[in-house]
């Protein structure tokens, strides 16, 4: 197993002569929730599409647990905007579909129907298991059309997860909801990073690695333990989008009050680094998140006076 739940190695990628991606390189470990900003056509999705698997990118590596990324696979979970369920499917059933494709074939369920059965009902099982964790106890027989986006998006991150990915990517999953609805999400995820904490304190791998592209700064410094920035504004900037700020944010519980008061600082410099095009004179000036991980490592680790 690798230390890392993602590396993106070296990574460009050129539509024709038109450049969108220079070299972009992110470790992601186990357990972190990652959001990503960058101005709008900087290439976020492009370079979603690359992790994913379904569009290679024109030179680098993506490697999901220590393994090349060369198409679509199970390592790799991803979330839309707009949701992307069944709507002939209750909410178990499309939460437990993956299974069924991934893990029995066509001939089995006719031939082996004993087997199969017992297969469905194991996946249908983990289905309700996935959407008790994303709040969804009561909605499992619900179909898409009877329910509220806030709650289609939370069967389309079950979805994802109940695949037991090494990252799920999630394409600004809340951009179509109100703020409501957009607020339980976040507390959602906010969830699920106290979840990856206890899962590290007992010494297992944490089972939400989640890489996040939102428009909302506050909605990334919030939900995430660390901001990525992409952007063409940097000194090489007409060779594509690169990172250009990456650095941990602070952690919220699920149960603190949502006060963006406190990192007001930290979403000036990311507005300024990441989307102030007269601001240009760097490329990788905030681009720190190791050197302070590692600086807060030696804390810990700082024998006690
Ligand atoms: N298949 C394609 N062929 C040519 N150009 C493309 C293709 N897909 C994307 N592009 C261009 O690449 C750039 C990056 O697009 P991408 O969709 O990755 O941006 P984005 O950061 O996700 O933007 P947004 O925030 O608006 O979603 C854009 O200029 C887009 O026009
Ligand atoms: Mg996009």
């Amino acid at each position: 197993m690798s230390e890392y739940a993602l590396e993106i190695q070296n990574v460009s990628h050129y539509f024709g002569d038109f450049r969108v991606l220079d070299k972009i390189n992110l470790k992601i470990l186990p357990g972190q929730i990652v959001a990503i900003v960058g101005p709008s056509g900087c290439g976020k999705s492009t370079l979603f599409k690359a992790i994913l698997g379904t569009n290679p990118p024109s030179e680098g590596e993506i490697l999901a647990d220590g393994v090349p990324i060369h198409g679509p696979t199970r390592d790799v979970g991803i979330v839309y905007q707009h949701y992307s369920l069944y709507d002939f499917l209750t909410a178990e059933k499309n939460v437990s579909f993956g299974l069924k494709l991934d893990e029995t074939k066509l001939w089995e369920r006719v031939f082996m129907f004993p087997w199969y059965r017992k297969k469905r009902d194991e996946h249908l099982r983990k289905a309700r298991d996935f959407l008790d964790r994303v709040g969804l106890e009561g909605a499992c027989g619900k179909y898409p059309t009877e329910m509220s986006g806030g709650m289609r998006q939370r069967v389309a991150v079950a979805q994802a997860f109940i695949m037991k990915p090494k990252i799920v990517l999630l394409d600004e999953p809340f951009g179509a909801l109100d703020e409501a609805m957009r607020e339980e999400l976040q507390q959602m995820l906010l969830t699920f990073y106290q979840e990856n904490l206890i899962a590290k304190r007992e010494g297992r791998r944490p089972e939400y690695t989640i890489l996040m592209v939102t428009h909302e700064l506050n909605e990334a410094i919030y939900v995430a333990d660390r901001v990525v920035g992409m952007s063409r504004f940097h000194n090489d900037g007409h060779l594509g989008s690169t990172i250009v700020y990456d650095r941990p944010c602070p952690i919220f519980h699920p149960d603190d009050p949502r006060d963006f008061s406190k990192f007001v600082a930290q979403r000036e410099e990311l507005r300024r680094a990441v989307f102030d095009e007269a601001y240009l004179k760097h490329r990788d000036k905030y681009v720190t998140f190791w050197n302070e991980l590692s600086a807060t490592a030696a804390q810990a680790n700082a024998p006690i006076n």
